[in-house]
């Protein structure tokens, strides 16, 4: 897979296997573990965090230290830990490099996540078909607890903190933070209501937990290690440090790029990508995956950070940024993504099982030459009817999608109605001609 690890911060290459606990060490790996139970108070951990201005990576750039704070401070003392690693994003396959190349990274990072908050019991929670990964973390686990960095007595201060990984059901709404608790606790995967319940509140079973994204907790140890100031002498002031880009589609070099956040996309595009092959050109991209809007080939200057691209109307989302060439049919492409997110509803909210239904079929009869006028009208009435509702964001997500298809493409979907088949596809072959 193609990655700048040399240059990265987050990604750096170890020598020798990664679970091997001996390459990350003599990177300072484990020092900033070492110092937080030696003398660091929770507050301060906290304090530097929110200093550092390190937001969640796992889409929502929600700031750490807020929510850190917030369960640290909290009144009920039974407190829990989980890292996220459902990873399920189309497009975004950045904490499973992450998981497999740098399991000490996030470990250093969970244990100093769970200390802070001071948790009852800490997990990682992990996608069941990520095995390898599950495989290299289990054996990265052995040799810290070996080491004694975690267990009975950690680093011999009398504390015990350890953490078990948790093998989670890998559907896209089980990587839903309040599903993925549900989970946890031997229910059905399906997201709660939230707000008001943030798992900050009322998290595993009912207590105050913290969950947090794999990325995120992979820059703990280093914002600890090398200084808040450090850390956002990269990137924007309001979305300060480097993001993993997963990089997909219509590119030269897709893989995993680690950038500043502000990094324009045609740098993701061109530089790293190597631009479109085959001599196409780019149609579309989904800078933050199929849920946030489109941008078009005018709009390659973009910044890539959550700020920019919210202003510009879209988002980064975890950074699954997928290219689209002039080559592709967007009502095709479109409906590959709402047939996803159809397949991906829990079908606890009636608005996303109903909703992702029907603009699935609508998009299936459109791309099949099947559709009318009057469906692109509907296809709009229902993204507008089922937007915003919902326990979670998948139906906003599908909604989105299409809402952002006819927008950019509407010339695509009229010359399927029009043609009455897709204009991608060479026309049939009539007797006589
Ligand atoms: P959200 O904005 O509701 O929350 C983001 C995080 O901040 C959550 O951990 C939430 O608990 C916390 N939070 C927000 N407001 C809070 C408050 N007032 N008090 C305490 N904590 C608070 O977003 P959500 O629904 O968790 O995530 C949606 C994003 O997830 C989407 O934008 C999508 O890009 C991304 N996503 C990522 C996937 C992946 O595989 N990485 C898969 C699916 C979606």
């Amino acid at each position: 897979m193609n990655m700048n690890q040399q240059e990265g911060r987050v990604l750096r290459s170890l020598e020798g296997p990664a679970w091997d606990l001996v390459a990350y060490a003599k990177t300072g790996g484990y020092e900033a573990w070492r110092k937080c139970v030696a003398d660091s108070k929770p507050q301060e951990i906290v304090e530097e965090i929110k200093r550092s201005g390190l937001r969640g990576r796992g889409g929502a750039g929600f700031p750490t230290g807020v929510k850190w704070d917030k369960v640290l401070n909290h009144r009920v003392k039974e407190r829990y830990f989980v890292c996220n690693a459902g990873e399920h994003e189309p497009g975004t396959f950045k904490d499973r490099h992450l998981l497999k190349h740098a399991p000490h990274q996030l470990i250093e990072g969970c244990l100093i996540a769970s200390y802070t908050v001071g948790a009852k019991a800490s997990f990682l929670y992990v996608n069941h078909e990520y095995h390898e990964e599950q495989e290299n973390l289990q054996k990265a686990l052995a040799q810290a607890r070996e080491k004694g960095y975690i267990g009975k007595n950690v680093f011999g201060s009398g504390r015990d903190l350890d953490l078990e990984v948790f093998s989670g059901q890998g559907s896209y709404v089980a990587g839903e933070e309040t599903a993925m608790l549900e989970s946890m606790q031997g229910r059905p995967a399906m997201p709660r209501q939230k707000p008001p319940f943030y798992p900050t509140d009322f998290g595993l079973y009912g207590k105050p937990t913290l969950v947090n994204n794999v990325e995120t907790l992979c820059n703990i140890p280093l914002i600890l290690r090398k200084g808040a100031s450090w850390f956002n002498e990269v990137g924007t002031e309001k979305c300060p440090g480097t993001m993993l880009f997963s990089l997909s589609g219509a590119v030269t070099r897709p893989g995993i790029y680690e950038l500043p956040l502000g990094t324009p996309l045609r740098d993701l595009v061109e530089r790293c990508g190597g631009g479109v092959p085959n001599g196409r050109k780019v149609k579309a991209v989904f800078p933050g995956g199929p849920a946030f809007p489109m941008v078009t080939a005018d709009q390659l200057d973009l910044q890539m950070d959550f700020d920019s691209l919210k202003k510009a109307g879209t988002g980064l989302g975890s950074a699954g940024v997928i290219v689209v060439d002039d080559a592709t049919c967007m009502v095709a492409k479109t409906l590959h993504f709402s047939n996803f997110f159809k397949g991906e509803s829990c079908g606890q909210c009636p608005s996303c099982r109903m909703g992702t239904i029907n603009l699935a079929s609508l998009m299936t009869k459109i791309e099949a030459g099947e559709g009318t006028q009057k469906d692109l009208d509907t296809l709009l009435q229902i993204a507008g009817f089922v937007k915003g509702t919902g326990y979670c964001t998948l139906v906003t997500g599908a909604a989105v999608l299409v809402q952002s298809a006819l927008k950019l493409f509407q010339d695509e979907f009229e010359a399927h109605i029009r043609l009455q088949r897709c204009p991608y596809q060479p026309a049939p072959v009539t007797a006589g001609s």
